[in-house]
């Protein structure tokens, strides 16, 4: 080949290239894919609709909605522009754009965040993907809660298949991260997230074509203001900050890899709002038909798990249904999972220079041995109390209701009075490129006075200072 032939074979190459580099998100539907894969997960299909339900069905709505639009939309706005300015992990960020004082520790604290979540979110992600194969087996199905309950406690008492699953979803999330911003986390989402719609809408309509299914419509929608207390309103606080993946680094993280004519707010508005849809839709798929067939809604893990098969062996292809349940929330798991490996895996690529490939390496295999204690909390290590709790128990603990409302906090007042106004109106006007000054001046205001008070009124409570 000539020379003129090699640079002009070069020049094609390089056009042919798309304008991103590899750690950028390539599209605007992929933004929005990630950014929503992170806030959806199974904060939306368990947690919403059971403390809906239990706190005053709309009443407590209402009140969560006035906390994802005062606290939940501006600290997520804020953590994207952070990301996108600094244009690296949670703590670089922070360095970059706040060099004096100690601001990085928000960023620290989130990366600790983010271990400790997976460490016990990939455990019940395990749980979910363990279904997905017992519904195919028929061995979880029985209309008796009794059978149901037994054959979970199978599962999470057996220290096998407990670390089996659990180690299955971090090597699964980690092939995914491995591959990369775009052609993994984007391109995962971008396929896996139509699908969780397509799959929740039709789980919504077999719920309310049952008979009785409007007794389920009244317990989620049936505003009870008897039930609002302060503590309900706390309870809806923290809903907004783990629903929302706020507080701790993952969407300055993911706005790091965000375009410079990226819409932030308008972005950030559609993935509060699909997200508020998905948790709306899951409630809908879920309560009729827990009361069609004469089931209690109870919390957490044993709706999931107990009760759910229990309604689905009630129903005609109950077992068809039961699995696209589960491959539904395996789903939503994985998208809020790949968000938090990727906050602890960005920092080590950038700290230490390292490929993406070893500090996805490093990431997995240190959730393996720290996340396994969570793991065992319910076999090998149901002995194990630190503070009173299991290892499970205490991770969840720590990681919600202690570092993200603090890292909200320092966040807010980072953004709100050091940062500034004219911070704000640079960075998510795309430097005077779109017209959105009244917005921007309004979340500023919510950003420096509303959310700081809000978010320190939840951390009193979850520190029990009052
Ligand atoms: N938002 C996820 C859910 O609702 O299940 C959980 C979560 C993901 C929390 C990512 C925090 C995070 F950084």
């Amino acid at each position: 080949m000539t020379t003129t032939a090699r640079s002009e074979t070069l020049a094609v190459k390089t056009a042919a290239k798309p304008s991103v580099t590899p750690d950028r998100f390539a599209t605007s539907l992929g933004v929005l894919t990630a950014t929503l894969g992170s806030a959806v997960g199974l904060g939306n299909i368990w947690k919403f609709p059971y403390l809906t339900g239990e706190n005053g069905g709309a009443a407590f709505l209402l009140i969560y909605l006035a906390c994802t639009l005062l606290v939940g939309l501006p600290i997520i706005v804020t953590e994207h522009m952070i990301g996108r300015k600094g244009r690296g992990d949670a703590i670089t960020s922070l360095r970059r754009l706040a060099p004096n004082g100690p601001w990085w520790l928000i960023g620290a604290s989130g990366v600790l965040a983010a271990f400790l979540i997976m460490a016990f979110y990939s455990e019940v992600a395990g749980w979910v993907f363990a279904y997905i194969f017992k519904s195919a087996s028929a061995g979880a199905l029985s209309t008796d809660p009794a059978t149901t309950s037994a054959a979970f406690d199978s599962l999470v008492t057996n220290p096998v298949l407990s670390l089996f699953w659990q180690w299955f979803v971090l090597i699964l999330v980690g092939i995914i991260i491995m591959i990369g911003v775009s052609k993994g986390i984007e391109a995962t989402t971008k396929r896996l997230m139509p699908v969780l719609f397509g799959l929740l809408l039709v789980l919504c309509v077999r719920s309310l074509t049952l008979p009785g299914a409007a007794e389920g419509l009244t317990f989620l929608f049936k505003p009870d203001f008897s039930k609002v207390t302060g503590e309900v309103i706390l309870v809806a606080l923290g809903l907004a900050f783990f629903k929302l993946s706020i507080g701790m680094g993952t969407m300055i993280t993911y706005g790091s890899y965000y375009g410079d004519d990226q819409n932030i707010p308008v972005n950030a508005s559609r993935v509060v709002f699909a997200d508020l849809a998905v948790s709306l839709l899951a409630g809908i798929a879920i309560f009729p038909a827990v009361f069609a067939f004469g089931f209690q809604p109870e919390a957490g893990p044993s709706l999931l798990f107990i009760t759910i098969p229990a309604v689905f062996a009630s129903m005609p292809a109950g077992q068809v249904f039961m699995a696209l349940f589960f491959v539904l929330t395996g789903i939503a798991s994985l998208g809020a999972q790949l968000s938090l490996i990727e906050v602890p895996t960005a920092y080590l690529i950038h700290r230490f220079k390292m490929s993406r490939k070893w500090a996805t390496i490093i990431t997995i295999s240190s959730l393996m041995v720290v996340g396994s204690t969570a793991a065992l909390s319910n076999s090998l290590l149901s002995h194990v109390k630190l503070f009173g709790k299991s290892p499970f128990d205490l991770f969840d603990y720590v990681s919600s209701n202690i570092l993200l409302p603090v890292g909200g906090l320092f966040l807010a007042l980072l953004a709100g009075w050091v940062l500034r106004y004219d911070f704000f109106k640079e960075a998510l006007s795309n430097g005077g490129k779109l017209k959105n000054e009244r917005f921007v001046r309004f979340l500023y205001i919510i950003v420096a006075f509303v959310t700081p008070l809000l978010v320190f009124l939840i951390l009193l409570n979850s520190l029990n200072l009052f």
